[in-house]
């Protein structure tokens, strides 16, 4: 085959017939498709998936401890009736003038290490006449939410569901079936004590 090619090579440049110029040759870049790309990257594809994992896992993890936390303390922590109530100091005798209605703070009678400022428990105090106390919880006894003194009615009432409460505690007005929860208070040495105890859930 190439005898022949060189044979008709030298005839055409006898009779003066050259070979047409082989057209240039175009070249064609072709890109790496995705698929070849991805795999070229595998190794980094990899390892930040192994990341993302490894930080999904962790941060469920974490989500579950919080969630798990409050019914734990629930399941683990010392029954209402199990708990003793405690004097607690709430004031010097002077801070309860007679006939005003004192809002009184005081420590919870079994504050859980992890409870903060929900360990701080409250009551309505007064002091009705020289020595005789009232003191009420400070939590609705419907669904327990906190409730306020409006000392203009001489009312107490809940922003919830709009139950209300006479200052004696008794129920006004609203859902409320029950009166406010009392508390015992005692004077010891001019100052005021109150019989802290376990708050009750509404029921
Ligand atoms: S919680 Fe007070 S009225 Fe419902």
């Amino acid at each position: 085959m190439k005898l022949i090619n060189s044979i008709f090579q030298r005839i055409g440049r006898l009779l003066g017939i050259s070979r047409p110029a082989a057209p240039p040759v175009e070249v064609i870049v072709v890109e790496a498709s995705s698929e070849e790309e991805s795999k070229t990257e595998m190794p980094e594809f990899t390892e930040r998936r192994r990341f993302l994992n490894q930080v999904s896992i962790g941060l469920s993890g974490l989500l579950g401890i919080v969630l798990a936390t409050p019914v734990l303390g629930f399941v683990f922590g010392p029954r209402r009736d199990e708990i003793e109530t405690v004097w607690r100091p709430i004031g010097a005798l002077d801070d309860f003038p007679i006939g005003r209605t004192v809002r009184a703070t005081f420590l919870d009678p079994s504050p859980l290490p992890w409870a903060g400022y929900a360990a701080q428990s409250a009551a309505y105090v007064r002091q009705e006449s020289e020595g005789q106390f009232i003191a009420l919880s400070v939590y609705c006894t419907h669904v327990g939410c906190p409730i306020w003194w409006t000392e203009e009615s001489q009312i107490f009432m809940c922003p919830c569901h709009g139950g209300s409460f006479f200052r004696d505690g008794a129920v006004a007005g609203g859902p409320p079936r029950l009166p406010l929860e009392r508390y015992e208070i005692r004077v010891r040495d001019g100052q005021v004590e109150i019989l802290a105890r376990p708050q009750p859930l509404p029921t």
